[in-house]
């Protein structure tokens, strides 16, 4: 997991060069007036702007991916994501979705948590599970775009 914010100039210095580009390219693009939906930043690459409310974390459940690195970058509102770094297990996730890139746990076994602010990004390399669209005070609207880069691009 890295943890970065596209607002400070030097946000792409320690970050490897793909997800560099792929953050300058998102940081050039006007977040607030961008339509939700599916996009595609640069050929192959696909992005995801979402907007929704967040809840709880007992209300939903943690991802996690194989194939895809997903650069989650915060738009508007507060969010908090539970995540971990440590080798997951397994045997406790439901069945992985090989067309979707995706398998689920109830939650994030040794559990982090962090709480981006607008303009902040979190990068989860695959088999590092993500909870995303928790509230920080309260259940608000969030916008966010999620960034979808394929593992054998780095
Ligand atoms: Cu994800």
């Amino acid at each position: 997991m890295l943890l970065g914010d596209l607002s400070r100039d030097d946000f792409s210095n320690a970050l490897h060069p793909v997800f560099a580009r792929l953050c300058k390219k998102v940081k050039e693009l006007d977040l607030v007036a961008l339509p939700t939906g599916q996009h595609e930043i640069e050929e192959g690459i696909k992005m995801n702007v979402m907007e929704f409310q967040t809840t709880a974390a007992e209300t939903k459940k943690a991802e996690m991916h194989r194939k895809f690195i997903d650069i989650q970058i915060l738009i508007s509102g507060d969010e908090a994501i539970n995540y971990s770094v440590t080798q997951p297990t397994l045997s406790l996730f439901e069945e992985y979705h090989n067309d979707d890139d995706y398998q689920l746990i109830p939650e994030v076994e040794n559990k982090n948590t962090i709480i981006l602010k607008p303009n902040m990004f979190a990068i989860f390399m695959p088999y590092e599970p993500h909870k995303p669209g928790i509230s920080v005070n309260g259940d608000k609207m969030l916008k966010k775009v999620v960034v979808k880069v394929p593992v054998e691009m780095l």
